[in-house]
């Protein structure tokens, strides 16, 4: 390919300011000596050529991205080939499973820590690989502080499970094992092989669950080249894929398009679009309006109602449907599901993306999705599958995923016009109270219950824990009633095909409505209104709101009571709020 004629660039390169400073002689040499020492020339940090950072999130500990460390060779040889100089730096290990107490703890730990890397040192633009679940707004949230070129480069799906002969897929296949299990229909050996038979190659969790989704919702962004969320990990195309995304951001230092160019409203309102289409996971909503608000970008979750609540499923992956990541990928990847939105007038034509180009023209050649994995949008796999956004005398803002809810509830629910659902709550303090209660028959648990969990928010857990899917008691179970609405201040993992009014803002643990519910207070779901209420005078909440004692935190690490003085509500993407403050940091705080 023809390199880049560094004399034609119209500014000078950032990086500039430290490798080649004719100034400031001995500054300059200062910061050239140290970059020698393992092999680089000054020729090559001197001579104009962009300084690529490769943010590197795979390590022994986040085998979701793992593969990243033999990825970013191939993103290195893009860089190269584009004229740029690679160097890679680590980012704070996050992995969804083993991170104790939950890995949404370490969002915005990683966050900052990449903004310090992006701001500090001799950067032109940034490759961001991304993958398990946080990995992707973590560096998005980054890049859009820092407001430096950036792409994103997901490490792709891990290849479909199989187990005797049918699918099994990340995370969904563990609710069904464990029923298997307590239906002594395998053993524990049994249990292990049928779970693990999901993990099948590098890669990320191949059902559209955060991972999968975020990715994916990066590429509608317009921050990934077109096609890359869905790749499988192990694919040559994801190794080919390393390489353009390598070549491509060089490119985008030399033609200065930056993160503010490409994350406007416009393409923030195409993210919501694509989140409903694929089925994407609830926690998109609360990781997008992150992204916006370090942005500076008005986004908020009205947008997720306004935008997508309407949006049909057209993507049929587990958990709301059958497939797994590879069919996905075969079946057309998130470009052909952007086709479909695009001919139906679902997204902004106009929005820019790290090609240099508009949607609009990256999905003119797109071909047909297969119909059996991406539907035609006149044939969707289900109508209406976005969020719900609810408000009421509890909370401000909470969402409810409609495309996983299963067909009863959804006839129930989502009938033209719906029913109101009255029933009774039952709470529980956190995850802990509830396994130790849930079969106390005393709770007087029916089919008119909503299961109801808080302390679990971002203050409360802390970090927001994945709790809110509650399974109903034994009891109920074998009368055939599988699932009762939930509500919670904490987040939901996994499919659950009960309503579930999720990401409840303000939480309990800060003073929100929830902490004022007891057992047995009758409440009110109406999703003609889009409100939940607790069916109690004001008088008595008042009472109740006077004697509220704020739980005592006990935070297990600096980081955790950190965090909890500073993070702000899901319902405003979790952020730590004086970081929201920052925006555009290079122009806006000086240049440093
Ligand atoms: Fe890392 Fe699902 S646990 S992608
Ligand atoms: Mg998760």
């Amino acid at each position: 390919m023809a390199e880049f004629d560094q004399t034609k660039r119209a500014f000078k390169l950032r990086s500039e300011r430290w490798f080649n400073d004719p100034q400031d002689p001995s500054m300059t040499a200062l910061y050239v000596e140290r970059q020698l020492n393992f092999g680089l020339t000054r020729g090559e940090l001197q001579s104009g050529r962009p300084i690529i950072g490769i943010a590197q999130t795979g390590s022994d500990i986040a085998p979701c991205n793992r593969h990243h460390i033999e990825l970013a060779t191939r993103i290195a040889a893009g860089i190269r080939d584009a004229g740029g100089v690679p160097l890679e730096f680590p980012i704070h290990p996050i992995q969804e499973t083993l991170k104790r107490p939950t890995a949404a703890l370490d969002r915005n730990l990683a966050y900052l820590s990449l903004v310090e890397v992006l701001h500090g040192y001799p950067l032109d633009g940034v490759v961001l690989t991304t993958g398990c679940d946080k990995t992707t707004p973590a560096c998005l949230m980054g890049a859009a502080t820092v407001n430096i070129p950036a792409i994103v480069f997901s490490g792709g799906p891990m290849l479909d499970g199989h187990y005797h002969g049918r699918l099994t897929g990340s995370g969904t296949i563990v609710w069904e094992a464990r029923r298997m299990l307590a239906e002594g229909q395998i053993d524990y050996e049994g249990f292990m092989d049928l779970v693990a038979s999901s993990s099948t190659s590098v890669g990320h969790c191949n059902t559209m669950g955060t991972a999968l989704s975020m990715n994916s919702l990066a590429e509608a962004l317009g921050m990934s080249l077109p096609g890359c969320a869905a790749i499988p990990g192990p694919y040559r195309e994801r190794g080919q894929m390393a390489h353009a995304t390598g070549v491509r951001i060089v490119e985008m230092v030399n033609a200065n398009l930056r993160p503010s160019d490409i994350m406007t409203k416009a393409a923030f309102e195409n993210v919501v679009a694509v989140a409903s289409a694929i089925g994407a996971s609830s926690n998109c909503p609360p990781h997008m309006v992150a992204i916006a608000r370090h942005m500076g970008v008005d986004h908020t979750l009205d947008d997720w109602q306004r935008v997508g609540a309407n949006v049909p499923l057209l993507v049929d992956c587990q958990p709301a449907g059958r497939f797994l990541g590879e069919k996905f990928h075969q079946g057309g990847g998130v470009p052909a599901v952007m086709k479909e939105l695009l001919a139906a007038g679902r997204l902004n034509p106009q929005a820019m993306t790290v090609t240099g180009k508009t949607i609009a023209d990256n999905l003119a050649k797109i071909a047909d999705g297969d119909r059996e994995v991406i539907r035609a949008y006149e044939k969707p796999m289900k109508e209406h599958a976005g969020f719900i956004v609810l408000t009421g005398n509890l909370f401000d803002t909470a969402v409810m995923k409609i495309s996983v809810i299963d067909a009863e509830f959804r006839a129930r629910f989502l009938s033209d016009p719906p029913d109101i659902f009255e029933g009774k709550v039952v709470v529980f303090e956190g995850p802990e109270d509830y396994h130790a209660r849930i079969e106390d028959p005393d709770l007087g648990v029916d089919e008119r219950t909503v299961l109801v969990i808080r302390n679990t928010g971002p203050v409360g857990y802390p970090g927001a824990a994945e709790v809110v899917n509650m399974q109903p008691p034994a009891a109920l179970l074998k009368r055939g009633i599988t699932a009762l609405p939930t509500m919670g201040d904490g987040r939901q993992s996994g499919t659950s095909a009960s309503p579930s009014i999720l990401n409840v803002s303000p939480e309990a643990a800060v003073g929100g409505g929830l902490a004022l519910l007891q057992s047995g207070d009758p409440i009110r779901i109406d999703l003609n209104t889009r409100r939940v209420d607790v069916l109690i005078p004001e008088a008595e909440l008042a009472v109740r709101r006077a004697a509220w004692v704020p739980p005592v935190l006990l935070s297990k690490t600096p980081w955790e009571e950190i965090q909890r003085s500073m993070v702000g509500q899901l319902g405003s993407g979790g952020c730590l709020e004086p970081a929201t403050l920052y925006l555009n940091i290079l122009e806006t705080r000086g240049e440093s």
